[in-house]
């Protein structure tokens, strides 16, 4: 059966489908479902069908791909799935939309840290989850994640909503490194030196500095890449040129880092070349490939990220195991509601 033919039939009006185009040889398919905009990854795709002579189908979701794979059951087209974040690769996992891999190839290449100790889901970049400073009115050049907590900060400081995935990945870390009771009190404190309610996206964050609302945010360090380079909106270029980036807990366990990832779909029907694209995933042409087209890091040690992400200078990635903050998820969240964060400053 032609796979990509089941596949289209498959495919909700709301889904995107896209073929590549020209392979340099018909020796199979292979089939991509992805949270990650087909155009960030085509480039990718094409490099590995030049290599390879596969031919890449990737089904682009902004929502309920593990639903799908579920409903789609044992007849499911997907092969390789790639998301963002902790969260979803182990939902993903979880659901039992995934099989494990044991591949040598890719155990090489991904620090133990960056996968799953079972090989559900593999990491592939990395994303710092730093802190947006005022080049204006913040002297420091360093910071911890700690530090947010102290009253000094009072009325400074904004972020996103507490229970946003990259919010909860960081509390996750907090737990993981200190226990709940500390995480409570740092949260709490963190809660009381907001600006505001917690509200919009990471960017929103940085336009809430360059407006003189709050001289701190938390944010992803890929943004201020997005931001930068926006030819589209060229005012984030100005919200991005009022703030510095800086890493926090460099000078101890390091910057906590969440990943975007891939996972091998549990009826993969085109295993093999599944296998092959995960392999050429992890390896150095593509990681590098990726990690500029995304602003990130790419997992593979001694790969280098592009040169705007180096302009925001080094980051020294916390090694804590995603799978540790991925098991502290659920407290992270819980105690988000417990503090009330999303409540903003009490006292
Ligand atoms: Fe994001």
């Amino acid at each position: 059966m032609n796979i990509s033919k089941a596949l289209i039939g498959a495919l909700s009006a709301a889904a995107t489908f896209l073929a590549s185009t020209a392979p340099v040889r018909a020796d199979g398919e292979v089939n991509i479902y992805s949270y990650r905009q087909p155009d960030l990854i085509q480039p990718l795709l094409d490099a590995f069908t030049k290599k390879t002579g596969i031919t890449t189908n990737v089904l682009f979701l902004d929502k309920g791909l593990v639903e799908r794979i579920q409903a789609e059951g044992a007849n499911s087209p997907a092969d390789v799935i790639l998301t963002v974040d902790i969260s979803r690769l182990t939902e993903a996992k979880d659901a039992g939309v995934t099989q494990p891999v044991a591949n040598e190839t890719i155990n090489k290449d991904i620090p133990d840290h960056f996968r799953d100790p079972d090989g559900n889901w593999f990491g592939l970049t990395t994303r710092g989850r730093v802190v947006y400073a005022s080049k204006e009115r913040v002297a420091q050049d360093d910071i911890t994640y700690e530090e947010l907590a102290d009253p000094k900060w009072k009325g400074k400081i904004c972020t996103r909503d507490g229970q946003h995935s990259y919010n909860v990945g960081l509390f996750a870390s907090m737990i993981a490194h200190h226990g709940e009771a500390e995480a409570e009190k740092w949260l709490t404190g963190l809660r009381n030196n907001l600006a505001k309610k917690p509200d919009g996206g990471d960017r929103d964050q940085a336009k809430a500095i360059f407006a003189g609302e709050c001289d701190l945010a938390l944010g992803n360090s890929y943004y201020v890449g997005l931001m930068i380079t926006n030819e589209k909106e060229p005012e984030q270029k100005e919200w991005a040129s009022a703030i510095k980036v800086l890493f926090p807990n460099t000078k101890d366990r390091g910057t906590h880092v969440n990943i975007s990832g891939m996972a091998l779909a549990k009826n993969a029907p085109n295993k093999e070349n599944a296998l092959k694209l995960m392999e050429f995933l992890s390896e150095g042409e593509a990681q590098k490939i990726y990690a500029e087209q995304v602003f990130e890091y790419p997992v593979l040690p001694g790969a280098e990220p592009s040169e705007v992400v180096k302009s925001f200078g080094e980051i020294k990635p916390d090694t804590l195991p995603l799978a540790e903050i991925a098991a502290n998820r659920k407290k992270a969240s819980e105690l988000v509601d417990k503090v009330g964060y999303n409540d903003g400053p009490q006292d």
